[in-house]
């Protein structure tokens, strides 16, 4: 039987959450041989090495090592590095996740080789074009050959943009079928008691994106709020590499380390996060994934940004955008805490089997 060669590629931590459950499900298929490659756009071990082994992935056939950059160094660097590739094994098709750097670099390579392009988490869209991510979204739908989506506005969204709609694939949410996937395993992890913590006895809170960390201002506002809050209860804070350097650049480290309840730890794997996940009485982010995680566990969530490409969790989910401004972040806390960020529902097809449903659609 001919194999069609696909290859799946990956860059930095929410990509890895996305395509383990695909490449796992790929890899039951004889017709297809899957190929993991990892542009090292995340690096570290504890952003990259240990999603691998969390997620129980294979270690990727390729590793491009493009490191950190500028926009335009980073994702060039990834376009030069996958056009030999792309050159070299001649894929079939190629899986892109997400909105990452390297998911446009990707998609933009495979289309100027005319090498089929599935994009997977399709059609958001937050229409706030500061967001690096929401460029990626746009130019990587553009170039996309096969489009799968995880919730209706994605696709309303590639409705009113005209992509044609035998394009278009309505096949869930695969961030959530890693979670159905690991979700016993990480709760059975002793994390919440090395850390000193009761379940839903306390929040968990990450913070990455340029627009809350890069100006001395703005991150200022949110830890004030942090550090009334962790009056009340411990908050634990893993820290992304970009945030942890700006803390630093910006001489706030001292301020948080007289923080007594504020627990503040190196990035975590996806278990250990999971369970913290999980059990948190409250999350307060700036991600995207994790807006769609709390939704399916039912987690209150505040989301510190003025839009979301995730509208669904706001509307079903456990999700609020939440004002940047100190005493906002508090009060909806306090709301929070009292009863005030009922789920509604879980959103259709976050039932643990998107990537199945997708890779139905790739082999036929
Ligand atoms: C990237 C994605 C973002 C995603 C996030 C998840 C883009 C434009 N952004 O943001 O959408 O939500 O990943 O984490 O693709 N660094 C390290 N070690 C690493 C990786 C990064 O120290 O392993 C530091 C470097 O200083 C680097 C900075 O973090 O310059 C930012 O990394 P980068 O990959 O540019 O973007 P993220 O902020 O991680």
């Amino acid at each position: 039987m001919s194999q069609r060669t696909i290859v799946n590629v990956v860059g930095a931590r929410p990509n890895f959450v996305k395509i383990a459950p695909i490449h796992r499900c790929m890899q039951k298929f004889s017709d297809l041989r899957p190929i993991l490659v990892h542009t090292g756009q995340h690096y570290d071990r504890k952003m990259s090495q240990t999603f691998f082994e969390d997620l129980n992935m294979p270690e990727p056939d390729q590793y491009l090592g493009v490191g950190s950059g500028t926009h335009a160094e980073q994702t060039g660097a990834v376009m030069i590095a996958l056009e030999r590739l792309f050159a070299e094994i001649r894929p079939d098709q190629i899986v892109v996740v997400g909105d990452v750097n390297s998911t446009l670099a990707a998609a933009l390579v495979a289309a100027k080789m005319h090498i089929p392009i599935a994009h997977v988490e399709a059609g958001l869209r937050s229409f706030d074009r500061t967001m690096p991510e929401e460029i990626n979204r746009i130019c990587t739908d553009a170039v996309a050959d096969q489009l799968f989506v995880t919730e209706q506005s994605g696709l309303d969204h590639l409705a009113q943009e005209g992509v044609a709609p035998e394009k278009i694939f309505f096949t869930g949410n695969v961030m959530i079928d890693s979670l159905v996937a690991h979700l016993e395993k990480a709760r059975a992890l002793p994390v919440l008691e090395e850390m000193g913590v009761a379940p839903h006895g306390y929040a968990l809170m990450t913070l990455h994106r340029p627009s809350n960390v890069d100006h001395p201002g703005m991150l200022q506002t949110i830890l004030d709020a942090v550090g009334e809050l962790q009056r009340e209860r411990p908050v634990i804070f893993p820290i992304h590499p970009r945030t942890e350097k700006r803390i630093a650049a910006f001489g706030m480290s001292e301020n948080l380390k007289s923080w007594k309840n504020l627990i503040t730890v190196p990035p975590l794997g996806y278990l250990p996060f999971l369970r913290l996940l999980s059990e948190a009485s409250f999350v307060i982010t700036d991600s995207g994934g994790i807006q769609e995680e709390t939704t399916w566990l039912d987690i209150p969530c505040l989301t510190l940004r003025e839009n979301t490409e995730r509208p669904v969790t706001i509307t079903l989910g456990s999700n609020r955008l939440v004002p940047l401004a100190t005493q906002a972040i508090v009060e909806q806390a306090h709301l929070a805490l009292d009863g005030g960020y009922r789920r509604k529902g879980i959103p259709p097809l976050w039932d643990g089997h998107a990537s199945e449903r997708m890779v139905d659609i790739l082999r036929q």
